[in-house]
């Protein structure tokens, strides 16, 4: 099948992290639809075994090609990524594929103390990718890496109503085990001055962190790069919308494996979607 300017730009991740990267993207191509699939029945992604991620990663992809004709993917999890992004190059040589992994680089430039922290799920830490990354840097600063189980799953159980309350205060009490964890947080020498947001999820406590932490912190994530990233790829395949071309075709949709009104509340929290934006796939590959 070719691939047409027209289609839709594919994102997907284990859940609603990936919205985090969608606005960042939405931002920068105001006028490309997207299709995001949020893989909430097989969350987290992040405490599975990378031969598990990797296949769902390649059944997503798969997904939508066949069924939503995709001009691009983009990985909106650094888990998948690390895990899976190689061998979805090689099997899709021609479609243009994005991935997000742990800003490492971007946070040696802010850092002002040469102490970094990096939070991110278990499955990314422990990846041969993310060690070949820490590898590259660790010469420049010093790295306080964490594996943060349970945190994004806190996160996606805060947008449902009836589990917010709870879910809330774990979020509270896994940031504060896991930032003190990391050392002293501050500006001067030896404390770290910059947190890396290393799983998309992590995005949606930035608030509750920047509280935590005081305002010195500087807090990294990767939306905006992945976003100008994905627009550099299409300029290069020609395949950017430069103008509203959609009419009335619906510019976003987002799907889920899972939970439907997690989804929608996400949505609307998030991005300011209405409900019926959002469609349940349960059927997709159980
Ligand atoms: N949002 C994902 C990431 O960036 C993973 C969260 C999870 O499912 O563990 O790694």
């Amino acid at each position: 099948m070719s691939i047409d300017s027209q289609h839709p730009i594919g994102v997907f991740d284990s859940g609603i992290g990936g919205l985090s990267v969608l606005q960042a993207l939405q931002k920068e191509l105001p006028h490309e639809r997207f299709v995001y699939l949020a893989d909430n029945a097989h969350a987290p992604y992040g405490e599975k075994t990378d031969l598990y991620v990797r296949q769902r990663t390649h059944a997503i992809a798969e997904h939508l090609l066949a069924q939503h004709q995709i001009k691009a993917l983009v990985v909106a999890c650094n888990t998948a990524t690390a895990a899976a992004i190689h061998e979805l190059r090689a099997r899709h040589p021609q479609l243009p594929l994005v991935g997000v992994e742990p800003a490492l680089k971007p946070a040696l430039a802010l850092s002002q103390t040469g102490h970094i922290g990096v939070m991110a799920t278990r499955g990314t830490v422990a990846s041969d990718k993310f060690a070949r990354l820490l590898a590259s840097v660790q010469s420049e600063a010093h790295f306080e890496v964490l594996a943060c189980n349970g945190l994004a799953s806190a996160i996606e159980h805060s947008t449902l109503p009836d589990q917010a309350q709870a879910a809330q205060a774990q979020i509270a009490h896994l940031l504060q085990t896991y930032t003190q964890a990391m050392g002293r947080f501050g500006c001067a020498p030896g404390d770290i001055d910059t947190l890396v947001l290393g799983c998309t999820h992590y995005v949606f406590v930035e608030k509750d962190l920047r509280q935590m932490l005081g305002p010195h912190v500087q807090l990294v994530s990767t939306g905006e790069p992945v976003a100008r990233q994905t627009h550099r790829l299409l300029a290069a395949a020609q395949l950017l919308n430069t103008k509203a071309t959609h009419g009335a075709a619906q510019p976003m949709r987002l799907m889920t494996t899972g939970d439907l009104q997690g989804l929608q509340a996400a949505a609307q929290r998030w991005l300011g979607l209405p409900p019926e934006f959002c469609e349940a796939v349960p059927t997709l590959l159980s």
